[in-house]
This record gives structure tokens, C-alpha cells and sequence, in this order.
């Protein structure tokens, strides 16, 4: 049975939640799955594939972008996927970033208001500019898939200077934003991406013999 590493880095704790459902959606999907903080993780060796959750707090979680940086030769071996939280993000129709698969949750991408005309926010909220400095963090491996979700926001959990740059730079509303049937689609997709073809179910041809 293939052995998967869903690892995960928070700030507020809602992306552990989203790597355990994905971690379930791979065990359903025929997996062996084991969930663990990124700081946990000393070795990538057993492992035939990882999937790395986070959310974008000023740019990728820094520990997250940390161990792509530290795995950077292992991940040349082991296929890998990446799931990124956010709140904020601008639908200008971005379904790849320099030939990496990105799949974006439909309910969380908005359009802008004038297009062919971003503003700085929607600018900064682009697909492209969440993704870029991560493919730099894997270069030259690239993830098999990128997805992209609503997260969870509270502001009664966050320091003063959080709620600053959470309502002036984003300007989410508070709320939870996690769109499990999109997770899960994605997760099934990306458990296609871990399973060889060659392993993949094979319709029986029955051999006729002649008489
Ligand atoms: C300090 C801070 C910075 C954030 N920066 C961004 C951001 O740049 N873009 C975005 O879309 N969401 C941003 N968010 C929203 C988080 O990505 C979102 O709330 C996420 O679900 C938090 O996940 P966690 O609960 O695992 O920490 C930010 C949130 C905080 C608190």
C-alpha cells in the first residue's frame, strides 16, 4: 500500500483540520496516510508521495516554504502536491502557473471589479503571485497539483497587528470559508496524481481460446 505524508503548517490552527480531512480523502481513496506539523517531519525517506497544507499569512506560511526549501532534492523523487488556504483571492482565470496545475476554489475567487484593470489588492491576491515564490521554493521539481481554498478567519484569535493587515491588505470578513466538497474533489484528483499508472485498475480482458 502506497504511503502518504500530508504535512501542514497554521497560524490559527484551521489548516490542520483541512490536512486531516485530505489525509481521510486519501485512505478512502486506498492510501496508508499519516498527518504531521511540518516541524515534525525529519525525513521524507518511505514516503511515495506528499501533500503540503498551509495558509498564505503575508506570502506561504514561512515554515511551509521552509521545508520545500529543506526537502528541495528529496521532492526531486517523491511526487508532491500543495494545498494553500486564503481568504483573498482574484479569479482572473489562472488554471496553471508556469506549467504547474493549479486548482482554485470557485467560491473563494472573485473577478475584479474593473478588469484589465487590478487594483494593488486584487494584484497582490492573483494566483500567480501566491504560487511563483512557491515553484521557486521546489525549482526544479515542480507539484503534481496546486489547490487553493478557502480558510477560516476569526479576528478574536489574531494579535493587533494580524487584524491590521488581515482588514486593510485583504479585507476578508471573519468567517470560515472551508468548501469541503471542493477540498475533496481535489484531494480524490490529486490521490489519481499519487497511483501509477501502471497500478491503476485494469479492465480484464478475458482470453478466448480458439476450439
Ligand atoms: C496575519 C495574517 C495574514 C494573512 N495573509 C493572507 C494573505 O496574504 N492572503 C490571503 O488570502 N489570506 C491571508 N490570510 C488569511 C489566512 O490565510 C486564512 O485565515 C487561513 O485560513 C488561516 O489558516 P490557519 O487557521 O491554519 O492559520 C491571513 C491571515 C492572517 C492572520
Amino acid at each position: 500500500m502506497k504511503n502518504i505524508l500530508v504535512t501542514h503548517a497554521t497560524f490559527s490552527g484551521s489548516t490542520v483540520e483541512v490536512a486531516e480531512f485530505v489525509a481521510k480523502e486519501l485512505i478512502a481513496q486506498g492510501f496508508r496516510a499519516s498527518v504531521m506539523p511540518v516541524q515534525d517531519v525529519s525525513s521524507l525517506a518511505g514516503y511515495d508521495g506528499v501533500v503540503i497544507a498551509a495558509p498564505m499569512i503575508m506570502g506561504w506560511h514561512r515554515a511551509a516554504s521552509g521545508f520545500l526549501k529543506k526537502n528541495r532534492n528529496a521532492l526531486k523523487h517523491i511526487p508532491f502536491a500543495v494545498l494553500i488556504t486564503a481568504m483573498s483571492l482574484t479569479q482572473i482565470g489562472e488554471t496553471s502557473v508556469d506549467g504547474a496545475p493549479v486548482t482554485v476554489d470557485a467560491a473563494l475567487a472573485k473577478p475584479p471589479a474593473q478588469p484589465g484593470r487590478l487594483s494593488l489588492r486584487e494584484r497582490y491576491a492573483r494566483v500567480s503571485n501566491y504560487v511563483r515564490p512557491i515553484l521557486a521554493a521546489t525549482r526544479p521539481s515542480k507539484p503534481v497539483s496546486i489547490g487553493l481554498f478557502g480558510g477560516r478567519l476569526e479576528y478574536g484569535r489574531l494579535k493587533w497587528w494580524a487584524v491590521i493587515f488581515v482588514m486593510l491588505i485583504i479585507k476578508a470578513p471573519a468567517g470560515d470559508r472551508r468548501n469541503w466538497p471542493a477540498i475533496r474533489e481535489w484531494a480524490a484528483g490529486v490521490a489519481d496524481e499519487f497511483e501509477p499508472e501502471s497500478m491503476k485498475m485494469r479492465v480484464p480482458v478475458m482470453e478466448v481460446q480458439p476450439a
